[in-house]
């Protein structure tokens, strides 16, 4: 297995409480997606897959609550911290998004956002 990891999107792709970045992926063999998102200046990535009933959190690359302080999962309406995807409000509470490894780092003179994904039970497709 590769340790490398994979470009998401260039930095300067993930504002603030903004779209999130998603990619498909594979969690347990089954086909899903990861979602990107920047939060309080920091890059954060999660499996796309509410701990409800395991519906897609967005909505159009849209997770962010209005206020951009949680994210919210479209299909009825848990939230979740977006530094720790900690469950604060809905019908998941006590339970958590999976967080994923990433980090923001100068590849060929550009700020990028990277997902590294050893280790995880997901991968990229
Ligand atoms: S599937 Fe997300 S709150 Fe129900």
């Amino acid at each position: 297995m590769s340790t490398e990891p994979h470009i998401i999107c260039h930095s300067t792709d993930l504002v603030d409480g903004g779209l999130a970045q998603k990619v498909d992926a594979v969690h347990s063999g089954k086909r899903t997606n990861a979602f990107f998102i920047r939060y309080q200046g920091r890059v954060y990535g999660y499996v796309n897959s509410c701990p409800h009933m395991g519906a897609e959190l967005d909505w159009e690359s849209s997770v962010f609550t209005r206020a951009g302080d949680l994210l919210m999962c479209a299909r009825h309406g848990a939230t979740f911290l977006p530094d720790t995807g900690e469950c604060t409000g809905g019908p998941c509470r006590s339970s958590r998004l999976t967080s994923l490894a990433v980090s923001e780092e100068e590849r060929n003179g550009e700020s990028v956002v990277l997902w590294w994904p050893q280790g995880q039970p997901l991968n990229r497709v």
